[in-house]
């Protein structure tokens, strides 16, 4: 068991990705805080992992409050204890009839929202998680971004695209700023994983990525959980400020 006695911290943890990151922590022997917005959900969630046996702890919030980050974080640490792995997973990528704004017909309120669930939300998180890293001179931060953040890609809007832009800059900067305490901070970038994100447009433009992905075919959850364990993992000590894509050959760059 590669997390025993460890706890993480994972944003979203109720979505297709989050989920299965928050399996794997757990298959790894970590007690896990979930943070999401679905309450009714998280309260399954928590339950259905504790019945199994897991220490889980479920707390709702909107991430894009820094007030209540903080509440989720305090509680989370106060329940399971200081939070070794912060997996910054939470993202939105809004649509409207299954389609991408363009920049002359996008609302600024949702521009905002986007900016503050995908890319604010990862610095409070980080800014509440890394005082207690410092203090042990350990701890892996995860940031969730994409390759939409690194190519073009049509089927999202701009607001997604600079927001995971944003956080490959964001996890090559704390990178710098946290490695001299033992603290590493890396990115993954997954291509089209089949999550209910994706649901949001029509299935044809989900089997045209799959034609134009290498392997032919879009990821799994499972298969971003994998690598985001591999990040967490002690196998992982020497690699910080890097963005891993998991996106099967797709918008390779
Ligand atoms: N699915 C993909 O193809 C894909 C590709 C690249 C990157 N990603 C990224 O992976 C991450 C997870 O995506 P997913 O596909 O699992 O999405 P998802 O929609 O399945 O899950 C997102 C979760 O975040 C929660 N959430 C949304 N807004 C919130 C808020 N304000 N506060 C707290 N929780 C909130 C939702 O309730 C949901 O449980 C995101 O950052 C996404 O951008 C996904």
């Amino acid at each position: 068991m590669r997390f025993n006695n460890k706890v993480a911290l994972v944003t979203g943890a109720l979505g297709g990705i989050g989920s299965a990151i928050v399996g794997a922590l757990l298959a790894e022997g970590a007690r896990v805080g979930l943070v999401d917005v679905n309450a009714e959900a998280g309260k399954r969630f928590d339950k259905e992992l504790s019945a199994a046996g897991h220490q889980v702890t479920y707390v709702n919030a909107n991430v894009s409050s820094f007030a209540e980050c903080e509440a989720a974080f305090t509680a989370i640490k106060a329940q399971l204890g200081e939070v070794d792995i912060l997996v910054n997973n939470v993202g939105i990528s809004p649509k409207r009839d299954g389609r991408a704004l363009k920049v002359w017909e996008m609302p600024p309120e949702e521009w905002d929202t986007v900016v503050s669930v995908n890319l604010s939300s990862m610095f409070y998180m980080t800014r509440l998680a890394t005082p207690d890293m410092i203090k042990k001179r350990e701890g892996r931060i995860i940031n969730m971004s994409s390759v939409a953040g690194k190519a073009y890609c049509d089927i999202v809007a701009a607001h997604y695209a600079a927001t995971k832009a944003a956080l490959i800059g964001a996890t090559r900067h704390w990178a710098g700023e946290l490695g001299e305490y033992n603290v590493t901070v890396n990115a993954l970038a997954p291509g089209r994983i089949s999550t209910p994100l994706l649901k949001m447009v029509p299935q044809e433009t989900n089997d045209a990525v799959a034609q134009v992905t290498a392997l032919k075919r879009l990821g799994t959850p499972e298969e971003v959980a994998d690598a985001c364990v591999f990040f967490a993992s002690d196998q992982a000590r020497f690699v910080t400020g890097q963005t891993l894509d998991v996106a099967g050959g797709w918008l390779m760059t």
